[in-house]
């Protein structure tokens, strides 16, 4: 597995300092709201993991999961919905927390889906984001670590669902998804 890695782009030591650091954040600034964390699977579980617990306020978690990969390296922008969430989240506080955002049509049409359900704020909180690969307009409001436009796996990111176990994040051999 570590055969296919060119480079370790963010080591695990970078990512649970970075994780204390969101979380106490997050704390801060939602004192006294009512604050609901919605992990979209499979990519978050790691980071969700380390995430929620540096985080010192009462909340609530849940999950969702939709697909807009079909085991390539791009995203399509056909979002279909595959678990949706198990609570009404109508008049919370959402904060969704994924593991990168890329062309952001995923995310646009998650918040999309869950504004009409009368949330009362809606942010994102996401480990990675590659800005030069937006297509939709969409800002995370927390962000981990700023990466170039490279194919990246580990800590949750999947490539065709390998990967995901790596405790870092790195960059994969193009030869790999090339083939
Ligand atoms: P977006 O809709 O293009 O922003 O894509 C977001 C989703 O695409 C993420 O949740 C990931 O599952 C996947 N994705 C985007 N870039 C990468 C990458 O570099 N490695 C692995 N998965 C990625
Ligand atoms: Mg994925």
């Amino acid at each position: 597995m570590l055969n296919n890695i060119k480079k370790v782009l963010v080591s695990e030591e970078q990512i649970l300092e970075k994780c204390k650091q969101l979380g106490q954040q997050i704390s801060k600034d939602y004192e006294g709201k009512n604050l609901i964390v919605v992990g979209l699977l499979k990519g978050c579980v790691p980071f969700m993991s380390d995430l929620t617990k540096n985080i010192s306020i009462p909340i609530q978690i849940d999950y969702m999961q939709v697909s807009s990969y079909h085991g390539g390296t791009e995203s399509t922008g056909n979002v279909k919905v595959i678990k949706d969430l198990d609570y009404n989240i109508n008049g919370l506080d959402v904060l969704i927390a994924e593991d990168i955002v890329d062309t952001g049509k995923t995310l646009k049409k998650v918040m999309e889906i869950f504004n009409l359900r009368g949330v009362n704020s809606i942010k994102i909180v996401t480990l990675l984001d590659k800005p030069e690969g937006r297509v939709v307009e969409l800002i995370a409001d927390y962000v981990g670590f700023t990466i170039p436009k490279e194919f990246v796996v580990g800590y949750g990111l999947d490539f065709d669902e390998y990967y995901r176990n790596l405790p870092f994040v790195g960059v994969l051999k193009e030869e790999v998804y090339s083939k």
